[in-house]
């Protein structure tokens, strides 16, 4: 027998239907939001990621030569997907673009709780928009999503950072910009490393200044409130100026949007947050339990370049978006008690009495389900009390008897499976009858 690969799911009909449900509501959530639903291929060309994603995704990617001689890899994120279809139309895409995406992607990671190789995401993106209002609406989304299942204020936390301060601490702090990168990733790893590994990270890069820049990282860490964010800014910019200043601006303008729109108690600004990506310019942020007990639940941030490199400079459009994974979501909403039993059932069950009566009944099925109604039987002729059991197994709401008698009298019985109670119709009225028993809410007793 075969298994599935390592850190691969399969979905038996239960477990998709728990995906379709959480796929369900996400859609509903980014319609409300005026977000429209976008798909692109799997497979993409190798250097689609190689440089623009950043060095970790790129070791953990599934790729291989095509019978064509292509390098090709299955994508481990959307992003440079996106901002590829964006950046070829950008010219007549009618601006802001607001785009939602969910599908599949895969990552050669160590298979682990809330880590696999194969996992899904919601992406949301907003391009064409430098404004913070469009960092506020992404974020709003995200934690409309995470509220319309129920999560509540103490579930979970938007942990909110900022690349562009990082890069104006290490401006005044006078570090190269090539050397910017690599004191990045340190400050990344630093809130999963001890100290000492991020010491000695640290004067690996920089032998003479590592006590000092340490020190001033350690003091940007501590940093949990906006009004300490525009005094950090101001203080920079005694050293660099104007763009400290416009920062702190922009900072004030995303607090006040999330504010007006209901959603700070969610978020905490977090500036340990650096996010692995190469790509993100601007705001950046993850979402975590508070609880701490799993990976990140979402992550993301402001793009504002991607489309230019990879459109070689042609073209440029702003970006900022999100990814949502559904394990973890799975994960934290089952922990919770926010995934309902989803019955994946018919409405409707027939039992018949035998041949003469199942081609009666089949007759009615098809006219039901052009009606609408999911349709249920046993596909081999069956006792009576076999077919009820089966009924009563199949989640449906009614089982419709056609026994002798009814099938003689050109009538249906209509059992409520929930209740026990019958009624019994002509079989010409059988689709108004129904429609007036779901009305009613279940067949009354009296009936
Ligand atoms: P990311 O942080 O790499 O960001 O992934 C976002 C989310 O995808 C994670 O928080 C997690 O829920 C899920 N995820 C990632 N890797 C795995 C895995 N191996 N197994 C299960 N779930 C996983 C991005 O992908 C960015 N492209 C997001 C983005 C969109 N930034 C801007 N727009």
């Amino acid at each position: 027998m075969f298994e599935h690969l390592p850190g691969f799911r399969d979905f038996y009909p239960e477990a998709l239907t728990k995906r379709n449900h959480i796929f369900g509501i996400i859609r509903e959530v980014a319609e409300r939001f005026d977000f429209s639903e976008f798909d692109s291929p799997v497979l993409e060309p190798l250097d689609l990621y190689l440089e623009k994603s950043g060095e970790e995704i790129v070791s953990q990617l599934f790729h291989f030569t095509d019978q064509g001689g292509r390098a090709v890899a299955l994508r481990p994120e959307l992003t440079p997907s996106l901002a590829r279809l964006a950046g070829a139309k950008a010219e007549s895409l009618k601006k802001p673009i607001k785009w939602f995406h969910l599908g599949e992607h895969f990552r050669y990671e160590r298979p682990q709780k809330g880590r696999l190789r194969s996992f899904f995401q919601f992406n949301a993106d907003i391009l064409g928009e430098t404004d913070p209002a469009a960092d506020a609406e992404v974020i709003a989304l995200l934690i409309s999503i995470l509220r319309e299942f129920g999560l509540e204020q103490d579930h979970f936390r938007v942990r909110l950072s900022d690349r562009v301060i990082w890069s104006l601490f290490l401006e005044s702090r006078k570090i190269p910009e090539t050397q910017k990168g690599e004191i990045l990733a340190i400050i990344d790893k630093s809130g999963r490393r001890k100290p000492e590994a991020t010491k000695e990270a640290m004067e690996a890069v920089l032998p003479e200044q590592s006590d000092d820049l340490l020190g001033g990282i350690e003091e940007l860490k501590a940093v949990n409130n906006v009004e300490s964010v525009v005094e950090m800014l101001k203080s920079f910019s005694l050293e660099i100026g104007d763009p400290a200043d416009q920062r702190a601006t922009d900072w004030q303008r995303l607090m006040a949007s999330l504010e007006s729109m209901g959603y700070m108690e969610s978020v905490a600004i977090d500036l340990g947050i650096v996010r692995g990506l190469a790509y993100y310019t601007g705001f950046v942020y993850e979402v975590f339990e508070t609880s701490g007990d799993s990976r990140a639940l979402a992550g993301g941030g402001r793009y504002d370049h991607l489309v230019a490199k990879l459109s070689g400079g042609d073209t440029d459009l702003p970006a900022t978006g999100f990814a949502l994974g559904d394990v973890t979501l799975a994960d934290c909403l089952e922990k919770n008690g926010l995934l309902p039993e989803l019955s994946g059932g018919p409405d409707l069950y027939l039992v018949t009495a035998g041949e003469k009566e199942r081609n009666v009944a089949l007759h009615d099925a098809s006219l039901l389900r052009q009606a609408g109604y999911s349709v249920g039987y046993a596909l081999r002729e069956q006792g009576f009390g076999k077919q009820f059991r089966e009924a009563g197994k199949s989640g449906a709401d009614f089982a419709l008897i056609y026994g002798e008698e009814e099938v003689a009298a050109s009538q249906v019985k209509i059992k409520d499976l929930a209740s026990g109670m019958e009624e019994t119709t002509e079989s010409k009225a059988l689709l108004e009858q129904l429609l007036a028993i779901e009305e009613a809410g279940g067949i009354a007793p009296n009936s």
